[in-house]
């Protein structure tokens, strides 16, 4: 891709604290005639490597190219923003990173493994935060960690750990429907968190927050 002319921009970051690797889609409002995401993000290292991915939607309704060719690396502890206006294909190439959705063609690797299912390797903060919503906050956040099958008292810290992290304290009795939308984000976030994944896949992470919430995360 042609980063000038395309529609689709990205931008990287080496943070200094970890070595997770962070994508972040970020909409932005670019009137384009093309809705596709084509081409190629700059390279760097190789905890994540997107090779020639494709991506065609059929359906009743003909045949959608959402994605073309796209190829890049992202090192450990990089941060890098997809950035393109809606309907560009942002979430769907998220969910291909991800292994939600399979590419029409084209590999995705995490540390060199081929993704072809969601994995612990990778977590996934959705546009849509998806949390469970017969679950309280706190067991929103340990979810993970039960199927993990981690101990209680680890469990426990952690979920606290993160509950604090993102500001929820007090909230951790709380199903979805009593929190905001900003508060149901964080609560996402700190799912995915939680986890500990290599790559950290964030879906419009912090649309719903506040300017200052946002900047403390
Ligand atoms: N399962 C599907 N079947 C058919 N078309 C789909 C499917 N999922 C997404 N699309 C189409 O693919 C295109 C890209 O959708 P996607 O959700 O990836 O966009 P986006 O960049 O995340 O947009 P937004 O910023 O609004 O979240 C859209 O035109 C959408 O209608
Ligand atoms: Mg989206």
């Amino acid at each position: 891709m042609d980063c000038a002319t395309s529609n689709v921009h990205s931008q990287r970051r080496l943070p200094r604290r970890t070595s997770r690797t962070s994508i972040a889609s970020i909409a932005h409002s670019h009137d384009s005639e093309s809705s596709s995401i084509k081409g190629d993000v700059p390279s760097g290292h190789q905890m994540l490597q997107v090779q020639n991915v494709c991506k065609t939607f059929h359906g009743g309704r003909g045949t959608l190219e959402v994605l073309r060719d796209i190829r890049f690396n992202v090192a450990a502890g990089e941060f890098i923003s997809i950035i393109g206006p809606s309907g560009c294909g942002k979430t769907t190439l998220l969910r291909i990173l991800h292994g939600l959705e399979p590419a029409t063609r084209g590999v995705v690797l995490v540390s060199g493994k081929r993704v072809e299912t969601p994995s612990p390797s990778s977590a996934m903060v959705f546009q849509q935060f998806n949390l469970f919503p017969w679950l309280t906050v706190a067991r929103n956040i340990a979810f993970g960690l039960e199927v993990a099958k981690l101990a209680i008292a680890q469990r426990k810290e952690r979920t606290d750990r993160f509950v604090r992290l993102v500001g929820l304290q007090g909230f951790s009795e709380h199903y979805p429907h009593e929190l905001s939308g900003g508060m149901q984000q964080r609560v996402g976030l700190a799912r995915a968190l939680a986890f500990d994944p290599e790559v950290l896949l964030l879906d419009e992470p912090f649309g719903a927050l506040d300017a200052i919430t946002r900047e403390e995360l």
